[in-house]
């Protein structure tokens, strides 16, 4: 126990019954720990929720290509793609042509960083966004001006609202088989695999089933409709809210990392405890 720098009183009482001072000093540690565990438990708290917002701030934007700059996005398509696509997007033996992918796909390949394709691998990975949302919105009106394709989706369908059972039951029967029933992902043959859907953001959600990346198919407007679309949407942000109330997902073991929340947290209250009422006893 550490001893009081204070000069003692004068008229201190023996060491008989209660002395007020040695019960004073007793109480001030244990608060000490419960105010270091408090402030430790707001700062985990903070951190996560500031890292989780800022995650999502970058993910957001959504501006219509009907305002992009066409003739900025061609100069950004001759010096970044042109080489793998062609100077005129046809294709080359590097890369499939893109006319006709529409807008949707380039702001999805684009938007997730996929593409400028950097190395050679069985798949196009997503990687931080080489382009300001502006930049792709302008790559992307320049690709849709040369052939049309599927357009950027609207923004009422990427709210993220919208019924959440009719979501989960769609995404049961059209995406767990890749995706698992979490969105957590899984491997595919041949060095591919379905990507986790944690933090996707909506308007990639929603354009990665409208293009069909890679090995994963097309949804179409008649197999599932916009508000079905909107629905999926709802259950995955719904997971993103509501799947790991330990601000760490630990690889979306799930019930692993919730445990482990309840055991730091329950843990962390015993030893406050503890420490409260051996310092009452004393
Ligand atoms: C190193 C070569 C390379 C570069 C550079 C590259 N791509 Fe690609 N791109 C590919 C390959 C290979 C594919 C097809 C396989 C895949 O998607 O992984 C592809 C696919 C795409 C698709 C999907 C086409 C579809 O069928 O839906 C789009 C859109 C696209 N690229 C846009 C771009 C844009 C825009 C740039 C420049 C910012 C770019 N790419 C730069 C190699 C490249
Ligand atoms: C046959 C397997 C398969 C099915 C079914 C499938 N996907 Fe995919 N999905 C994939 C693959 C493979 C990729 C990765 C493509 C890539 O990296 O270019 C992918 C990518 C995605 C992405 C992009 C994730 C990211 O990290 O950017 C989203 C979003 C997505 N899928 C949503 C869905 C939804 C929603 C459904 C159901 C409506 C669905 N997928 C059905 C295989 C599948």
């Amino acid at each position: 126990m550490a001893k009081s720098a204070s000069s003692p009183r004068p008229s201190r009482p023996a060491r008989t019954g209660r002395p007020a001072r040695s019960t004073r000093t007793g109480r001030r540690s244990p608060l000490a720990s419960v105010a270091l565990l408090v402030v430790g438990l707001l700062a985990t708290g903070g951190a996560y929720a500031m890292f989780t917002t800022a995650a999502s701030a970058e993910e957001g934007g959504n501006a219509s290509i009907a305002t992009a700059d066409k003739e900025n996005g061609e100069k950004l398509f001759q010096a970044n793609c042109a080489t793998c696509h062609g100077s005129n997007g046809e294709g080359t033996n590097q890369a499939p042509t893109l006319l006709g992918v529409g807008a949707a796909s380039v702001d999805f390949q684009v938007g997730t960083g996929r593409m400028p394709m950097a190395v050679q691998g069985p798949q196009a990975e997503r990687k931080p966004p080489q382009f300001t949302d502006e930049q792709t919105k302008d790559l992307a009106a320049y690709i849709a001006s040369l052939a049309p394709g599927p357009d950027i989706p609207a923004d009422e369908y990427l709210t993220g609202k919208g019924d959440v059972t009719e979501g989960a039951e769609l995404f049961r029967i059209n995406c767990a088989m890749c995706h698992n029933v979490a969105g957590a992902g899984g491997a595919l043959t041949e060095g591919k695999f379905a990507p986790s859907l944690k933090g996707v953001s909506a308007a990639h959600i929603y354009e990665a089933m409208i293009t069909g990346p890679q090995n994963m198919p097309v949804f179409n407007d008649q197999n599932i409709s916009p508000e079905d679309k909107a629905n999926i949407i709802a259950y995955l942000t719904y997971l993103d809210e509501h799947a790991s109330p330990g601000g760490l997902d630990l690889g979306d073991l799930g019930p692993v990392s919730e445990g482990l929340f309840v055991w730091i947290f329950a843990l962390g209250s015993i030893v406050a405890i503890t420490v409260w009422l051996t310092a009452k006893s004393n």
